[in-house]
């Protein structure tokens, strides 16, 4: 090779790979993509590694731009660490199995995201922990539950699909008086509306592919921790939590460090971007949810509205203790009669609201429970405690009203009268 060709290699490989220096710092925090990062001399490894000099070593431990995403949602979440994941089912598994061994038994909510349902009733059986499932808004049911072994109460701010608030006060004085944790699902709530930290809880998860980023573009989950045993949270209280040995947050860390479900840096960078309009977007969705479920209570079409905004719902008082700035924008209803023919009349007549199985995006969507986040639950089981095939899901966006209603009224009008 000649000499020329030699050093457009080495300049090739070299030129350009180290960050400008500069007194000014960017408006916004980059991209931080690399997977690795360069140390000075030998030492400085064992510097980083053990805290006494700031840095990184490799980026599916810890990452620049993910610490950033974990103290974002921390601070939202008013807890006192917190730990990003590539999804939200990621951040749920990771944390559950960090803080159970063979042997455990989880307490869990009936009504949960499906995949939850899945996680606890064919995952963990495998691993020798064993979940018992509960009305967990049945506070007796939940009690009666408990055995010696219970290690964590699991339960949703508001469940998915049917939008029961947890009584999490209640949850919290069973879980930790049975010397076991209340691990949270918040991300139907998200922190905007609820921080079930300040209540006591001692994890809260939200997938962050819902609310927290919010574009539908990004899917990943964080959890986070209250103060193990005393300490301030981000909010400046002592959100308490039972006493152990080794923190929940720790030990949820070193098992996401070692099993590597890590989000990617972009995605970290997307999500803090999106939270940036978490509060204004969240409360628009409620606004317009609100309304949504008022017009579909009063339609002659419309059987069971499940919505903790309305007085007359059985979780309104929980709503009203547990969330504030709205009810959120979820809720779910059926066609009088609640069969799949008239479900399926109705989402294939929307125009402008999309067929989407997920939520929390600006835009209005639906999805059908049944057929999708519910799909692995079989039919009878799920009816027994009301998500049958007739169930619709609503994402309520954060259009003008007018127009959401407008595309509801004409798909309901367009549904056959049986
Ligand atoms: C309440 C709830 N929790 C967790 C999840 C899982 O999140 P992800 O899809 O980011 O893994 C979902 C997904 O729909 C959900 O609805």
């Amino acid at each position: 090779m000649d000499k020329e060709r030699r050093l457009a290699a080495t300049r090739a490989v070299r030129a350009g790979g180290k960050p400008p220096q500069s007194v000014t710092v960017p408006k916004v925090p980059p991209i931080y993509t690399s997977s690795v990062f360069t140390f000075d001399y030998l030492e400085q490894i064992d510097e980083v590694y053990e805290g006494r000099s700031p840095g990184y070593v490799y980026s599916r431990q810890r990452n620049p731009g993910i610490d950033l995403l974990e103290e974002a949602v921390c601070s939202l979440e008013c807890g006192s660490e917190a730990v990003a994941f590539a999804s939200g089912m990621g951040a749920i598994t990771c944390s559950v199995l960090a803080l159970v061994r063979s042997g455990d038994h989880v307490v869990a909510g009936r009504v949960l995201y499906g995949g939850t349902l899945t996680f606890f009733k064919d995952d963990l059986p495998k691993r020798g922990v064993e979940t018992t499932f509960v009305d967990t808004n049945n506070l007796d049911e939940v009690r009666s539950a408990i055995r010696p072994n219970t290690k964590i109460v699991y339960c949703e701010t508001i469940s998915n699909p049917l939008m029961e608030v947890a009584d999490l006060t209640a949850l919290v004085e069973i879980a930790h008086s049975a010397g076991a944790l209340l691990v949270v699902d918040n991300t139907f709530a998200s922190p905007v509306l609820c921080r079930p930290l300040e209540y006591g809880a001692d994890v809260s998860i939200n997938s962050t592919t819902k609310y927290l980023n919010g574009h539908s573009d990004v899917t990943g989950g964080v959890a986070v921790f209250a103060p193990y045993v005393s300490g301030e949270s981000a909010c400046g209280e002592d959100a308490g939590g039972p006493a152990g040995t080794e923190p929940p947050a720790a030990k949820v860390r070193a098992l996401a460090a070692l099993y590597g479900p890590t989000p990617s840096p972009f995605d970290a960078w997307l999500t803090v971007r999106g939270l940036r309009t978490v509060d204004l977007r969240v409360r628009k969705c409620s606004e317009n949810a609100l309304e949504l479920a008022r017009f579909l209570c009063g339609h002659p079409k419309v059987g069971v509205v499940h919505y903790p905004g309305f007085e007359s719902s059985p979780y309104h008082d929980l709503g009203k203790k547990y969330l504030s700035g709205g009810y959120g924008g979820m809720l779910s209803f059926e066609i009088k009669g609640g069969s799949l023919e008239s479900a399926r009349a109705f989402i294939d007549s929307l125009s402008m609201v999309e067929l989407v199985p997920s939520l929390a995006g600006v835009s209005t969507t639906v999805s059908h429970p049944g057929k999708t986040s519910h799909r692995a639950i079989p039919l009878e089981e799920r009816k027994t405690y009301g998500v049958g095939d007739g169930l619709v899901r609503v994402s309520v966006g954060i259009e003008d009203y007018a127009d959401i209603e407008k595309d509801f009224r004409q798909a309901l009008d367009a549904v056959p009268v049986r």
